[in-house]
């Protein structure tokens, strides 16, 4: 499958996404994954910074918050008109572009970061993608991305749960599956059934990769590996939002920074 395929999915996926997520259905991002994700960012004020597949913005908005100079790109115009019309109504600076992560249209050492948050798994063609952002790196800058893990969520994962409900086991398969664009179908979880029932399911092309091509990929960009994340929800966060509560098995995200020397 290649980008027009997968834009044209996302494109379809757009509508009720942005409307779900943003109506605080999409639990492990906000109560987990973007945590995570900002406490392991290095201070960003002042810098300019690129965030790829950026969806309607959110996250794009979180790391502008924390005073960087943002760009959001994305290959789905109805995320972005979303986002514009997110920033036209309260400015942060944000200019949003369409594109494709994997011919990244910005001149050399554009940017002193870039970030994609759950993006880069979805994208065709990672080992291009990678090599766009070492691109438009300056020098001392860094990429930090997350993705789906590759280890603990290869195209299959179960929960295994005890009598009373509670995640207890992890049970993985397919890891060496590296299918291009297999499809998977589904809606955020807590949104309630009946409503769940009238929805178009999400229809998601992924790109798995296993540990060792994503390291490998990193490599080969040019690119040094500085960080590893592995969000784990607090019994706090677990008590609170009891859908995260596999965190604590084993991990769903992966975040990884890489610098450019
Ligand atoms: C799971 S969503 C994440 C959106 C957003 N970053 C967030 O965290 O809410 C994946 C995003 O990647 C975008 N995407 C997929 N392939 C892309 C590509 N080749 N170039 C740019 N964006 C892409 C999709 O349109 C979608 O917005």
């Amino acid at each position: 499958m290649d980008w027009t395929n997968v834009a044209a999915h996302w494109e379809a996926n757009a509508e009720n996404w942005t409307i779900y997520s943003r109506a605080g259905y999409d639990i492990y991002r906000d109560a987990l994954n973007t945590p995570a994700f900002l406490e392991l960012l290095p201070p960003v004020a002042g810098l300019k910074g690129l965030d790829l597949g950026c969806g309607e913005g959110t996250n794009t908005r979180a790391v502008a918050k924390l005073g960087a100079t943002m760009t959001g790109l994305d290959i789905a115009p109805t995320f972005l008109r979303y986002a514009r019309e997110t920033e036209a109504q309260d400015p942060l600076g944000i200019a949003y572009v369409e594109g494709n992560g994997e011919t990244i249209d910005f001149p050399d050492a554009t940017f002193d970061f870039v970030t994609a948050f759950m993006s880069m798994m979805d994208m065709a063609n990672q080992r291009q993608v990678l090599k766009g952002v070492h691109r438009v790196l300056k020098p001392g800058g860094f990429l930090q991305f997350s993705i789906l893990h590759p280890c603990f969520v290869p195209p299959s994962r179960k929960n295994i749960r005890d009598e009373t409900g509670e995640a207890v086991a992890v049970q993985i398969s397919d890891y060496f599956d590296e299918a291009d664009g297999k499809v998977e179908r589904w809606t955020f979880s807590s949104i309630p059934k009946e409503e769940a029932a009238t929805l178009k399911p999400f229809s998601i092309p992924r790109f798995h990769r296993t540990l060792t091509t994503w390291v490998s990929m990193i490599v080969e960009a040019g690119l040094t590996i500085q960080a590893f994340g592995e969000p784990m929800a607090s019994e706090e966060v677990a008590r609170a939002e009891p859908v995260v509560a596999d965190t604590r098995v084993a991990p769903i995200f992966l975040h990884i920074r890489a610098g450019k020397n």
